[in-house]
């Protein structure tokens, strides 16, 4: 009779092919109610002499019912720990995901580029408000308040002494005020006017630039801006200094530079003269000096001021300043 339950049990526990089937496998054999409990209780029914032997083969039978159970147990434990590494294994082989990498937006670019130069050449960088006094963005200039030179400057008024500064320069005013010369420094920042078309935006970028000490003349000027212009075009830019007016600086200059996109041939962007406006420029006025405490007869300096957006449309070959603002993805991954 074992011999007959041990083969059913061999047969039943073949077509255990899950963990589930073989405990309940374990429960019909090795439970409370299991066949072998029964068995092994049915024997305090027997007689002495009958009860060792048939003892024996119950007993054998439920050692060897349990290890068979143990055994598929951990068999199938480590099939199924197997297929679950390989279908959760990462193939390496395949391509990775990208996170993208970031670029400086090349009005950014162009401003470190300027920044790099004028630093390498002594220079430090000072900032001020964009929300600016009157006093210090025309006043303090030599702008008063009657002044034509105003109308140079659309610029947005927020009351009759509070404005958006519609250029850099304040930034010298101030700075004079809390240092005394020798100064040699760059402002770069945002400026305002009220003009909007494909060459002006109401907020663009300048850098301003000033250097005050004893005995600085028009020389110096001439020779910081021309290496400026030649570390920044290339060494073989022509360079012209041609007489302007600003009220802060006198005499004042405006700066050309070859057409480097015509070769100075002539063409639409230098508007066929060969020459590309950059920068303004001049020997500080002695009134502004004047107006920021320092004594003219001993102190003497040079000023200039830029607009990035205008360098930056001239390197890159840009005809449309809006460009820069519309955060178009594919105009800004170019650079
Ligand atoms: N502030 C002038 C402008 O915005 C530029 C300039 C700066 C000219 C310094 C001379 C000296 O047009």
């Amino acid at each position: 009779m074992s011999a007959d339950l041990s083969n059913i049990f061999s047969e039943e526990l073949q077509s255990a092919t899950d963990l589930n089937g073989l405990s309940q496998l374990r429960v019909k054999y090795l439970g409370k109610k299991g066949i072998i409990t029964a068995e092994l209780k049915a024997l305090s029914a027997l007689a002495a002499e009958e009860r060792k032997a048939a003892g024996k083969r119950v007993n054998d039978l439920k050692s060897s019912v349990e290890a068979a159970l143990d055994f598929k147990e951990a068999s199938l434990k480590s099939d199924s720990l197997r297929s679950k590494l390989l279908s959760e294994s990462i193939d390496i082989s395949l391509p990775g995901k990208s996170s993208g990498f970031g670029r400086q937006h090349p009005l950014s670019r162009i401003m470190s580029e300027i920044t790099d130069i004028f630093v390498r050449m002594g220079f430090s960088i000072e900032e001020g408000p964009e929300v600016e006094l009157d006093r210090y963005n025309f006043e303090l200039l030599n702008i008063p308040k009657d002044h034509p030179a105003r109308d140079m400057q659309d610029t947005f008024y927020v009351s009759d002494e509070i404005l958006l500064r519609t250029h850099t320069s304040p930034v010298q005013v101030r700075v004079m005020q809390r240092q005394k010369p020798p100064l040699r420094f760059i402002a770069p920042g945002r400026v305002y006017r009220c003009d909007a078309d494909i060459t002006h935006s109401p907020m663009f970028h300048q850098v301003e630039g000033l250097m005050v000490d004893k005995d600085i003349t028009f020389s110096n000027l001439k020779a910081v801006l021309r290496t400026f212009v030649h570390q920044m075009f290339g060494a073989d830019t022509a360079v012209r200094f041609r007489p302007s007016f600003f009220p802060f600086t006198e005499p004042s200059v405006e700066i050309d530079i070859g057409c480097f996109l015509c070769g100075q041939a002539g063409c639409r962007v230098c508007k066929s003269t060969g020459w590309l406006e950059v920068l303004g420029a001049g020997m500080v006025n002695p009134a502004v000096l004047e107006n920021v405490g320092y004594d003219p007869d001993e102190y003497s300096g040079f000023a200039f001021g830029m607009g990035i957006e205008r360098i930056a449309m001239l390197k890159y070959a840009i005809d449309d300043i809006r460009l820069f603002f519309d955060n178009d993805i594919k105009f800004l991954k170019q650079f």
